[in-house]
């Protein structure tokens, strides 16, 4: 069975009568210590996407769809129940550490009331067992870390404890949104291959969310672009890279300059991404498309598988 099923997910951000759709319909499967890429530029739902799965929507808000996580049903669970899962079962690596840990709490202690509060770990063990994972994310002299603040660590040792805080459980479920986009090139390697090292150890389930294609190819098994809210190509990692279907797709491989180096993409598709609240009934992309058809503007186009589909590579898109 799969780790994590979702199917049509859509949310709605703005109070009733002002809302906007900003996920469209959302569908994929994770099978457990797999890895699915998330893919696309700035504005097309991604960060909504892991905030949806993971129960944190800002408000008001409303989702509609289904999401299975370990036989249970997300979107129909109540807070309480969602709470005990957020932490233990799901956890998420966000952007900026600093917006996800407590600036007056030592980072040492944020670790341990993990365990302490999810695993009931008594407080010296939890702070030795916190004390072992900052040593486990590679921070050095773990002991005197521990006692430290949020702002006394660098970006990357920041980034590094929130992974720490993550792991802690051990949960099922890893989503990490941009983990690594306000680092710098090394320290970016560096954490992404303590991400891969993690998941391998532990069999988690990874949502890695990227704007970068580049980071995307080394991370994981399957990818879902996005665009407008909406997938538009899905794939394994290595088909997507070598043959795009959508012209979307295509032309953010374009924008990579170089997919063995961890650099950031330059957003140089022509055109913008388009003002959620006003999409017509065609493709979103078509103002931007170098392919696109009369056909386009008429209907949403519909999902084409491509000829050697045994591996659900699918792209939506008429041309
Ligand atoms: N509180 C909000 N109310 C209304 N719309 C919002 C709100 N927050 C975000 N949006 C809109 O939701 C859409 C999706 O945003 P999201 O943050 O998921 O994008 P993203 O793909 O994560 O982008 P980025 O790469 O910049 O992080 C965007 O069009 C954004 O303008
Ligand atoms: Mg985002």
């Amino acid at each position: 069975m799969a780790l994590l099923e979702v199917d049509a997910l859509e949310v709605f951000l703005g109070p009733p009568g002002r809302e906007t759709r900003v996920l469209r319909g959302l569908s994929f499967v994770l099978e457990a210590g797999q890895t699915l890429g998330i893919v696309g530029e700035s504005g097309c739902g991604k960060s909504m996407t892991a905030l949806a799965l993971m129960g944190l929507l800002p408000s008001p808000s409303r989702v509609a769809g289904r999401v299975r996580f370990m036989n249970s049903d997300l979107l129909r669970m109540g807070e309480q129940e969602r709470r005990g899962l957020r932490g233990r079962h799901m956890a998420m690596v966000f952007q900026e550490p600093m917006t996800a840990l407590n600036p007056v709490i030592t980072v040492g202690w944020q670790i341990a009331e993990m365990l302490f509060i999810h695993r009931g770990l008594p407080r010296e063990a939890a702070r030795a067992a916190a004390v072992e994972l900052l040593e486990r994310v590679g921070i050095a002299e773990p002991q005197r870390r521990a006692r430290a603040y949020p702002h006394e660590l660098s970006g990357g040792m920041r980034q590094r404890v929130m992974i720490a805080m993550a792991m802690a459980c051990r949960p099922e479920l890893l989503i990490a949104d941009e983990p690594t986009t306000a680092l710098d090139v090394s320290v970016q390697a560096q954490i992404l291959d303590l991400m891969l090292e993690l998941q391998r150890d532990h069999g988690t389930g990874l949502l890695f969310i990227s704007h970068n294609f580049g980071v995307i190819s080394e991370m994981a098994d399957r990818v879902q672009v996005m665009y407008a809210g909406k997938v538009v190509e899905e794939g394994l990692t290595a088909s997507v890279l070598s043959a795009p279907q959508h012209p979307y797709t295509a032309g953010l491989l374009q924008t990579l300059p170089d997919l063995g180096r961890r650099v950031p993409v330059l957003p140089v598709i022509s055109g913008q991404v388009p003002d959620l609240a006003r999409l017509g009934p065609g493709c979103s992309f078509y103002p931007r498309c170098i392919r696109r058809a009369a056909n386009c503007l008429a209907a949403e186009p519909p999902w084409q598988a491509s000829t050697a589909d045994a591996e659900g590579r699918v792209a939506c898109c008429h041309v």
